[in-house]
């Protein structure tokens, strides 16, 4: 299996999920970007963005860190963001209506033009079926000394804006583990990441931690969240139980789940991610 075979599916499914996800993850872009916005920042600095450079974005979602770097570009820049999801490229370039330096095309990394000085990417790695093929598919899109900046999940212990909701379904629904594949945290292991980029051909590769500090209005308020970006898998799953992915019981677990992170009258979950910088010889 390659990162360039259409018939992948790896590929097809994580279309198909992040299609259906896309418009709950948009009602949700301006309180997650709040804090996620941080990471966007950070990846922008590390991958050494300057006015007048070439970057593209892979794994864009809703555009960012593509928007961010647009912005550091300039006009005399240019921002490639590739997704394979059609509805979260659709929902980028409404985003980015106004900015002549910034395009979305549908794809993956093989669909991205080459010569870029710094390829970004953020929490889109993980989802990657064959991640080496991915990493030296993004290595052959930067002109030879440009920078490759990601971030990851760390360990699911650590990230309780996505590894919460996940957990209480799973015991709501007496779930197994799920099996190790493509997923947010199938690149949590800092030695792991740090060797399969030097194996894909990165040389001077470090890898940093960040902690997002993600808030939300209430318990309430994060059962609505994991609720309205729930992958069609689980919404299925529980419809099946509930005859509605909202039923309260639902509701309750997931509120019951974030009581714990109680600070302020709202929740406060910081949740930890791996920030991956290597160069292209
Ligand atoms: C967690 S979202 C991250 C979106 C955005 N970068 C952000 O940080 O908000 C992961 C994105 O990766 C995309 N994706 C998954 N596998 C991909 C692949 N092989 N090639 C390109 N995009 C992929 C998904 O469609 C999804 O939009």
């Amino acid at each position: 299996m390659t990162a360039t075979s259409d018939a992948d599916p790896i590929r097809a499914e994580q279309t198909a999920t992040w299609d259906a996800v896309s418009a709950g993850w948009l009602a949700w872009t301006g309180e997650f970007e709040r804090a996620a916005g941080a990471v966007s920042a950070e990846l922008v600095r590390l991958g050494g963005v300057r006015p007048g450079q070439s970057v593209l974005d892979f794994g864009t979602g809703l555009g960012e860190p593509a928007l961010t770097a647009a912005d550091v570009v300039g006009p005399t820049g240019e921002v490639v963001g590739v997704d394979l999801s059609p509805r979260m490229v659709a929902r980028a370039r409404e985003r980015a209506a106004g900015r002549a330096n910034t395009r979305f095309l549908v794809g993956g990394a093989e669909a991205a033009p080459g010569g870029h000085d710094v390829v970004l990417s953020r929490w889109a790695l993980p989802f990657a079926g064959d991640v080496p093929a991915t990493l030296r598919a993004l290595r052959s899109a930067l002109r030879p000394g440009g920078v490759l900046a990601a971030a990851v999940w760390g360990p699911p212990a650590e990230v309780p804006m996505i590894a919460l909701g996940f957990g209480a379904l799973s015991r709501l629904l007496a779930l197994d583990p799920p099996p190790h594949g493509p997923g947010p945290f199938a690149l949590a292991d800092p030695e792991r990441v740090r060797a399969g980029f030097a194996a894909a051909g990165f040389r001077d590769v470090v890898v940093t931690g960040m902690v997002v500090d993600f808030r939300l209005a209430g318990p309430e308020a994060f059962a609505g969240f994991t609720l309205d970006v729930l992958p069609p898998r689980l919404r299925g799953l529980l419809r099946d139980r509930f005859g509605d992915e909202r039923h309260p019981s639902v509701r309750q677990a997931l509120a019951e789940a974030a009581d714990g992170f109680r600070v302020d009258g709202g929740v406060r979950l910081p949740s930890r991610c791996l920030l991956v910088r290597g160069a292209r010889p």
